[in-house]
């Protein structure tokens, strides 16, 4: 009898062990991890409207807007294979092949910065690049506002967006609807989410032990917040330097920007969010799997070599991550007119 009341104590002591583990957990991600909201965030300057929202969808899907005639921001940023484009970099004008691979839209308003080096302070400064960069859109902001008021939908369209503006067909309104309509691409919802939100079953036992994993082997040092990434820079490979292949020699990423030696080959922590849809992986998009990213991360950054275990386990936690997308109906887009002008390829 004595042993039997022994087992019973040690099994309640097991149990509650258990569910204190679980309290911690939770309490630990809670300070480093936040959950995506489910309404759309404010943007500095820029209030969100619906008729901005719809105006920046069409733009985002409008490829009358490239000197070609070709390519939309949804060419690069497929809204159907997570916010990216088939990879490895980008195919822009010309079949002129980008040195970077695209980051994905979805959530890329809750960056402190954008690109993979940060040079962009928000999604209005980041909206006016793509259609001028000639390995991208190849247009000017001359001819996009040509294309723009050559067609009266458009231009009713900018007047319901900015009702209080006598001529609201500008490069700045461009990019205003544009962030606009971006900051409405949040993936709410995520098994992770829920955790956050308190509901100790969204995470199965594997990724709850894959999350313990993250925070304890060190990878929630650079990949935390609400994209878990997206907030801070770090150099590339800070234990170990990775291939040239993956980071080849001629992108210094932020130095670029800060010109400071101690930026060569620092790039932001990638953002986290649905990176399960998302292979390649890393700047230069030669990493096809997300067990070789999980393992090459642990390598370079942090100096360890996980077990096969732990690699599965991260990247089932990984898995957690991918959340609700937002259903997106295709914009009919305004009819070109006799004055539209035409592509050229
Ligand atoms: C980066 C939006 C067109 C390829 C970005 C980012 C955003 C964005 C928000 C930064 C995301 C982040 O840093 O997390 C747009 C919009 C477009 C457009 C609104 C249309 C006006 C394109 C096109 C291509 C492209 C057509 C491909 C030809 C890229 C690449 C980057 C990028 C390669 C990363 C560049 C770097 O880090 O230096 N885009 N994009 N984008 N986009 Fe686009
Ligand atoms: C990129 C996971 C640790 C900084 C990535 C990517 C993944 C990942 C999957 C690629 C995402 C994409 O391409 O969209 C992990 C895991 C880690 C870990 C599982 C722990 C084992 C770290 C640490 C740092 C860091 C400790 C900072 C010292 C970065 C940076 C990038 C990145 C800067 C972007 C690299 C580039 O392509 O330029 N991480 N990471 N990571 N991570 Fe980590």
């Amino acid at each position: 009898r004595v042993v039997a009341e022994a087992s019973i104590l040690a099994i309640g002591l097991l149990m509650s062990s258990g569910a204190n583990a679980d309290d911690d957990l939770m309490r630990n991600a809670k300070q480093i991890f936040h959950p995506i909201p489910s309404v759309i965030p404010a943007v500095k300057n820029n209030p969100v409207t619906h008729g901005k929202v719809e105006l920046g969808k069409m733009l985002f899907f409008d490829p009358r807007l490239s000197a070609s005639g070709v390519i939309s921001c949804n060419t690069c940023h497929n809204l159907g294979t997570g916010g990216v484009d088939a990879g490895p970099t980008s195919v822009g004008h010309g079949w002129k092949v980008g040195l970077r691979r695209a980051p994905t839209v979805y959530n890329a308003v809750f960056n402190a910065a954008q690109f993979w080096d940060g040079r962009a302070a928000d999604l209005k400064a980041q909206a006016t690049g793509p259609v001028q960069a000639s390995a991208e859109m190849n247009a000017t902001p001359d001819h996009v506002l040509g294309i723009l008021n050559s067609m009266p939908g458009y231009v009713v369209l900018f007047k319901n967006a900015f009702p209080n503006e006598a001529r609201p067909v500008t490069f700045e309104n461009f990019a205003k609807a544009i962030e606009a309509f971006e900051a409405s691409l949040i993936t709410p919802a995520a098994p992770f989410d829920q955790y956050l939100e308190g509901n100790t079953h969204a995470l199965d036992d594997q990724q709850k032990s894959g999350l313990a994993l993250f925070m304890a082997k060190g990878c929630s040092s650079c990949h935390n917040g609400i994209n878990l990434g997206g907030q801070a820079y770090f150099p590339f490979g800070v234990m170990k330097k990775p291939d040239a292949s993956v980071l080849p020699d001629a992108d210094k990423g932020r130095f670029a920007v800060t010109r400071a030696v101690g930026d060569e080959y620092v790039f932001r922590a990638a953002p986290l969010r649905n990176v399960a849809l998302r292979a390649p992986y890393f700047h230069s998009g030669q990493v096809w799997s997300l067990k070789q990213a999980v393992a090459l991360m642990s390598e370079i950054q942090l100096g360890t070599k996980l077990s096969d275990r732990e690699e599965n386990d991260i990247i089932s936690f990984l898995n957690s991550l991918t959340g609700r997308l937002p259903k997106i109906e295709y914009p009919i887009l305004p009819t070109r007119t006799n004055t539209t002008p035409k592509p050229s390829i």
